[in-house]
């Protein structure tokens, strides 16, 4: 079954509370949590401490992707807050496949992202560690931005290699994913789809994940 993973980022954080309810009522099932920490990424976001908070309001599976340095100090942080996966970049860490395997050995789902510029060949000794593959579509550090085309082979490339493996392996796209090109993208071999701005905005969070399951399905 293909997912949405709505991005907190692009959420009114006033008003969490009512954003989340909604968000339980819809057929969403994960909610991608993007952590910014001004080093990797020129933005800074929110810590644990929001996440564990939105925990004991929400059974929806906790997608974090860690934009950080030394994600490897964190971890525990992000498993104590109720993640169910969490995804980290290969060039921010010394031992991308040690990380890995601590991140599963708590329980939780390994991913790597790769971002723009990261060549799909890095998963050559990575993909026996990991339970997942998110493929950065734009630059990471913020929302709003358009999703770059030339993404797309790379994507179809790493579909292949998923097969190949024969493991079972989430493969997630994240940026600039809209209503009017998620069918595109869905057609490369795509799993699950992170949308921020194309979920929280005045069109309403029911009305936009019906229309992109709708899409989905066709
Ligand atoms: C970018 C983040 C994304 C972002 C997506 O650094 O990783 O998850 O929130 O936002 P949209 O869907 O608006 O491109
Ligand atoms: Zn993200």
């Amino acid at each position: 079954m293909k997912e949405i993973a709505p991005s907190l980022l692009a959420a009114d954080f006033y008003d969490l509370k009512s954003q989340i309810e909604e968000l339980n009522s819809t057929r969403i099932k994960y909610l991608h949590l993007d952590i910014m920490d001004g080093n990797y990424v020129p933005n800074i976001s929110y810590g644990p401490d929001i996440i564990k908070n939105l925990r004991n309001h929400t059974d929806l599976i906790f997608d974090v992707h860690l934009m950080i340095e030394k994600p490897e100090n964190y971890i525990d942080n992000f498993v104590d807050a109720g993640a169910d996966i969490i995804s980290f970049h290969p060039e921010t860490t010394k031992h991308p496949n040690r990380l890995a395997n601590y991140i599963k050995s708590k329980g939780v789902k390994a991913g790597i992202v790769l971002n723009t510029h990261v060549d799909e060949s890095v998963l050559k000794y990575l993909i026996d560690d990991i339970d997942l593959i998110l493929v950065m579509t734009v630059v990471p550090g913020f929302g709003g931005q358009s999703f770059i085309p030339q993404i797309m082979n790379k994507i179809e490339n790493i579909r292949k290699i998923i097969d190949e493996s024969n493991r079972d392996i989430i493969l997630e796209v994240d940026g600039g994913i809209k209503i009017d090109n998620i069918k595109e993208v869905s057609d490369a071999g795509v799993d699950l789809f992170v949308a921020g701005s194309a979920v929280f905005n005045e069109k309403g969070i029911t009305n936009n994940v019906n229309e992109f399951y709708k899409k989905l399905e066709n």
